[in-house]
């Protein structure tokens, strides 16, 4: 059996390609555009596992997708693969057009072909997964129910319309041709191999390196933080049992403001890894100019997945938070190759012409 994922070369991806590894057999093969934040270091731990294909490929690529589909035969689909961070969809949305929307089109055109050419069974037994946000749902008012999965979509940044575009896809996929989909709304992650473009990873960065913490405009917004190995978790308890056509929200019921977030990583810090001049890392604390349209609250009701598919999270934030600083901890040299860019050396090195 073998599933093919797409993105699995980025953040959520990757450990979701680590963890599925652990847990079976299951070939993975694993197409990723390999774009600035697609990293194939964090999978460096499956070199020479056979159960781990890697192809370097656009979702948009309706040709590829078909070669690797007739190919390998997959059971499932999940697709992982997008433009992520909500700053650079601001300075520069083409991209999350292109990929978030063009490219899930072209991915469900190619999958659609696919699955429409299968044999009964098979047929019966395929799944394509799509990997959302909660960021759809727009922004909460203090006193506002946390996003429940008829929440109506109100996305206010360019990330957020692509994905309710991708997500408005797959479900007219579903609708029209029939195609057995999935899809998860999950909240904020944090965790190994995070990008340090986002939040967590920054602060944890730029604290060590004695730069500015920066804190958008009060930092007094609230996202809903889960452990992206309870994610993982998530999709796979999803792909397992859930039911066709339906979405799940994923989350943590962990709503906090973005200046507990950071006072949480200073202290954590703090604790195992001192200032020399034993200041505390809080003083490194600057207020700068706030995201444009900036949504203020975000925080996923995630009973239905609870209730329906059985499944919980495994971590606290305080103890998925410790963890995750303890592994920014362990890996200064996977930092610094991010920093460098030398990461993309560190492909061409290690797998030529092969990816
Ligand atoms: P990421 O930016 O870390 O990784 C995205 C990966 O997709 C990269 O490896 C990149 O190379 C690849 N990619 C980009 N464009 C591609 C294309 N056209 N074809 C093939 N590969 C391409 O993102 P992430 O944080 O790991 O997020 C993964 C998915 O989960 C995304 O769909 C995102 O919207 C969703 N999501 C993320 C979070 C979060 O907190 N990070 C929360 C909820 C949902
Ligand atoms: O909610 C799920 C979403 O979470 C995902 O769909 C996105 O892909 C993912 O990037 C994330 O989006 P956010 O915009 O919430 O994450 P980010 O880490 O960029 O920012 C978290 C909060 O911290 C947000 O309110 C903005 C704020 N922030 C962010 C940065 C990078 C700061 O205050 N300072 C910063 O330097």
């Amino acid at each position: 059996m073998t599933i093919l994922v797409t993105g699995g070369a980025g953040f959520i991806g990757s450990n979701f390609v680590l963890d599925w590894l652990a847990l079976s057999n299951e070939t993975v093969v694993n197409v990723d555009k390999l774009t600035y934040a697609g990293n194939l270091q964090n999978l460096a731990s499956l070199q020479g596992n056979a159960h781990h294909v890697f192809v370097q490929g656009d979702i948009g690529d309706g040709a590829l997708l078909a070669r690797l589909l007739a190919q390998h035969q997959p059971r499932a689909v999940l697709n992982f693969a997008a433009e992520s961070h909500v700053d650079r969809s601001i300075s520069g949305p083409g991209e999350f057009i292109q990929t978030n929307i063009v490219g899930t089109f072209g991915l469900l055109e190619a999958v659609r072909a696919y699955w429409g050419g299968l044999d009964a069974e098979p047929k019966k037994a395929f799944r394509f997964l799509h990997v959302s946000t909660d960021e759809v749902y727009g922004s909460l008012g203090q006193a506002d129910p946390a996003f429940s999965e008829t929440k109506r979509y109100e996305p206010n940044s360019p990330y957020s319309a692509s994905k309710a575009a991708s997500d408005h896809l797959v479900r007219a996929y579903h609708h029209t041709y029939g195609l057995p989909v999935l899809t998860t709304n999950c909240s904020n992650n944090y965790g190994p191999f995070h990008f340090p473009e986002k939040l967590i990873p920054l602060i944890i960065v730029n604290a060590q390196a004695g730069k500015p913490l920066p804190v958008y405009g009060d930092g007094q917004q609230i996202r809903d933080w889960l452990y992206v190995k309870d994610h993982c978790s998530a999709i796979r308890r999803v792909l397992e049992v859930g039911a066709l056509g339906e979405t799940y929200n994923v989350g943590g019921w962990n709503e906090k403001p973005n200046l507990d977030i950071v006072h949480t990583v200073c202290a954590l810090l703090d604790e195992l890894k001192p200032r020399a001049d034993g200041k505390p890392y809080k003083a490194q604390i600057t207020y700068v100019t706030d995201r444009p349209g900036h949504d203020r609250r975000y925080a996923i009701d995630a009973s239905k997945i609870e209730k329906e598919l059985g499944w919980k999270p495994a971590e606290t934030f305080e103890t998925g938070i410790r963890k995750t600083v303890l592994w920014y901890l362990d890996n200064p040299q996977w930092v610094a190759n991010v920093q460098s860019g030398g990461y993309r050396d560190w492909v061409s090195q290690q797998y030529g012409d092969q990816a």
